[in-house]
């Protein structure tokens, strides 16, 4: 018998008590191991499929299975296996890393002397074990952030969900942030994240699903996501001034951002040589390039507007 999957959400509706509608019957799978991504724009109701996934907020209809467990009729069960990573940071400032973590453990049923074994690890896992005993408060923002995930893996989830960890900090910091969630998924643990940074999403996960107004607009592989995207955008910094006239190139789109700076849309099995090639022959030389846009956000406007136009 095969294994039931990490998350099982079948036909999942939400109806707030303010009438509001967050998800109009939503189905969705994640594998075991998978790291999975969940995008969606503000409101789309990411945060209300989580707080349903662990046992936050109750479900107007449907069902929602963790690793097979119905986490409306086993709730407690359904609880142990998963860890939720909020948001915003909310733990106490004023205690110290150690004792959030052995503390939160101990609120969850796990005996003193293994939460004391486990802060330790989680601590060193998370690069903060110099920190154990300061003030959290005097911690920096990523290693709060790192604490968060830290606190909670203590439970030991089989699935780990973190709700926009990255938002509003600095590349560096979400950097740190990736590698400890690319560790934590390496070692066997499922994790789902919810990010507005698609290039975060293309970084890290395999599987991904778009929700938009309580809805999967799309659910897919993330290579087979990206390969349906046929056009590539770069921008090209160039030696010197750009003529007047740019050259035609066929199924290339020039269109110049300055004298400088060169705005290029051209298909992605396009030869770059060739292009490059074209351009030096109308006295164009490319100093630097870079890729315009992340493709994931192109293809998520477009998905979202398909959307829009249909409703
Ligand atoms: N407790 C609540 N009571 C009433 N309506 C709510 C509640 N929580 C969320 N909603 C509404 O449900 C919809 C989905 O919200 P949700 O928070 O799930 O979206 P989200 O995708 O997480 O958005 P964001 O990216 O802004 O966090 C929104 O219209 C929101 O206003
Ligand atoms: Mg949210």
């Amino acid at each position: 018998m095969s294994s039931p999957p990490a998350l099982h959400v079948s036909d999942l509706r939400k109806v707030y008590d303010n009438g509001v509608t967050a998800l109009h019957g939503i189905s969705l799978d994640v594998g075991e191991g998978d790291f999975f991504a969940l995008l969606g724009p503000n409101g789309a109701g990411k945060s209300t499929l989580i707080g349903i996934i662990s046992s936050l907020v109750n479900a107007s209809a449907g069902t929602v299975e963790v690793f097979g467990v119905d986490v409306a009729r086993r709730r407690g069960d359904a609880m142990r296996l998963v860890g939720l990573v909020p948001q915003e940071i909310n733990f106490n400032l004023f205690e110290r890393p150690f004792d959030i973590l052995v503390n939160y453990a101990g609120f969850h049923g796990v005996p003193r002397a293994l939460a004391i074994e486990r802060a330790h690890e989680e601590l060193a896992r998370a690069h903060l074990s110099g920190k154990a005993h300061l003030t959290s408060r005097t911690l920096s923002g990523g290693m709060k952030r790192r604490l968060m995930i830290a606190r909670a893996l203590m439970t030991r989830p089989r699935l780990l969900i973190l709700d926009e960890p990255t938002a509003g900090v600095d590349i560096e910091i979400r950097r740190g942030m990736w590698q400890q969630m690319r560790e934590i998924n390496a070692s066997g643990t499922t994790v789902i994240l919810t990010t507005h940074y698609l290039e975060e999403a293309e970084e890290l996960c395999r599987n991904i699903a778009i929700i938009d107004h309580g809805r999967i607009v799309q659910h897919t592989a993330m290579k087979a996501l990206l390969a349906t995207l046929d056009v590539e955008g770069f921008v090209f910094d160039i030696d010197g001034e750009l003529p007047a006239l740019l050259p035609q190139i066929e199924g290339v789109r020039l269109t110049a951002r300055d004298v400088r700076t060169l705005d290029v849309e051209m298909p992605r099995t396009m030869n770059l040589n060739l292009l490059f090639s074209a351009l030096g022959e109308s006295g164009i030389v490319v100093r630097s390039m870079r890729n315009r846009s992340n493709r994931l956000e192109e293809l998520f406007l477009r998905l979202t507007a398909r959307e829009v136009a249909a409703s």
